[in-house]
């Protein structure tokens, strides 16, 4: 018994292996601003587009009410990819509400249209709401993998043999004419939460399950491994940042004392622990994992040298709460200089949010990580 296990195991490796082995399908590599030796991504949680103008908005003050519908959601992501500039524009699931879009296709094609546009790579990720329409959670994949300028993928290689839609990896290569330019320097996993629970016996939201832990680890462990190859290699790891939909149930371990942002309503993951957190730990080279679904939270907390953060409610036809704008999460990511002057790894990694005012104010600006730190930690 324990060895039929096993070689299923093993199989799934296999399968694996000889996937990821294969070039990615996109053509357009990410990498480092080599001016300014930056990246930076804009994540855009919750959108929750139904069908355009005749969507109303959700708790909005009501002299708000009359003049709101989801083409605020519109304005307000084509008004941040103006004023950040973003290498990428991450969304990060809940991108179209289901029940309130009659076609999944023009919502879809409407809601991403801001970054379509943009001519920015962006990539997305599905929350729990994204199959409620016309189409499938596989459909609604594969229309955006479709989509012009996406580096969304619907998972490794097409496999089937890894839960859900849409697992992939991107890897931003250093700076044009560094020594690490054709070398990942900082790698993202997205991953699918799911939406609800099938097993019947557990209530609630999806999890990360065991072959998307499988291909994370597997996925993390061939980045590490190609990062310290030579001639460049380098000492530890690349940092990685984890996007997707539906908190863990870590998220619930801060208070005001320790996070930054706010926790104005309950942490919705799943009511079991799936392991991912633990997972993400033992690998390495997560930095921080980034979430939406609970659109009133957008704190940042640290645990076990992860932050676990929220972006923050960002649709205007998502429930939220009057008079508390709409938000966004910007993580920028900086080289630093080597010795000879030119770029080299990841030096620090930053976030802030930005909101639907009329300055798109700038809040809650902090380090979620620096290389001087984790060697300060390994030092002690
Ligand atoms: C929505 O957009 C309209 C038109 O630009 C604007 O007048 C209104 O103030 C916006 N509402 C909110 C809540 O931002
Ligand atoms: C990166 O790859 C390009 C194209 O193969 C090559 O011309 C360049 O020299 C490489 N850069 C480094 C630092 O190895
Ligand atoms: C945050 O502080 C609270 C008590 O103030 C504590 O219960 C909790 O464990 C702390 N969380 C972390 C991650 O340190």
């Amino acid at each position: 018994m324990a060895s039929a296990k096993a070689m299923g195991a093993l199989a799934l490796l296999v399968v694996m292996a000889s996937l990821s082995s294969g070039t990615s399908a996109v053509g357009r590599q990410l990498k480092f601003n080599a001016k300014r030796g930056e990246f930076k991504i804009l994540q855009v949680a919750d959108m929750h587009f139904g069908d355009g103008k005749r969507t109303a908005c959700l708790d909005v003050l009501p002299r708000q009410a009359s003049s709101c519908s989801d083409l605020n959601t519109t304005s307000f992501v084509r008004r941040l990819i103006l004023a950040e500039k973003p290498n990428l524009i991450v969304f990060t699931g809940d991108n179209i509400f289901g029940f309130d879009a009659s076609d999944a296709v023009k919502s879809m094609n409407q809601a991403f249209g801001p970054a379509v546009n943009s001519g920015i790579p962006w990539a997305a990720v599905l929350g729990n709401h994204d199959q409620e329409s016309t189409l499938s959670r596989e459909g609604v994949m594969t229309h955006i993998v479709g989509m012009k300028n996406t580096l969304s993928q619907l998972n490794p290689g097409g496999a089937h043999v890894v839960d859900g839609f849409g697992n992939y990896n991107l890897e931003v290569h250093g700076a044009e004419f560094s020594r690490m330019e054709n070398k990942s320097v900082l790698n993202l996993y997205m991953l699918d939460s799911g939406d609800y629970s099938t097993v019947p016996s557990i209530p609630g939201y999806g999890w990360i399950k065991p072959s998307q832990q499988l291909w994370f680890q597997h996925t993390s462990a061939r980045l590490q491994k190609i990062y310290s190859t030579q001639p460049e290699g380098q000492k530890g790891a690349a940092p990685g940042l984890a996007y997707f939909h539906i908190p863990l149930p870590e998220h619930a371990s801060f208070d005001p004392t320790n996070s930054t942002g706010v926790r104005q309503e309950g942490i919705s993951s799943a009511t079991v622990n799936s392991g991912f957190f633990t997972t993400l730990v033992a690998a390495g080279d997560v930095k921080a994992v980034f979430t939406g679904h609970d659109h009133l939270n957008d704190f940042c907390g640290e645990l076990s040298g992860i932050h676990l953060c929220y972006a923050g409610g960002f649709g205007y036809h998502a429930y939220g709460k009057a008079g508390w704008s709409r938000r966004a999460r910007v993580v920028v990511a900086s080289l630093e200089k080597t010795q000879k002057g030119s770029w080299g790894t990841v030096k620090s990694i930053k976030t802030w949010k930005r909101l639907d005012d009329k300055k798109l104010s700038l809040i809650d600006s902090q380090v979620l990580w620096s290389k001087s730190s984790t060697n300060k930690q390994r030092i002690l």
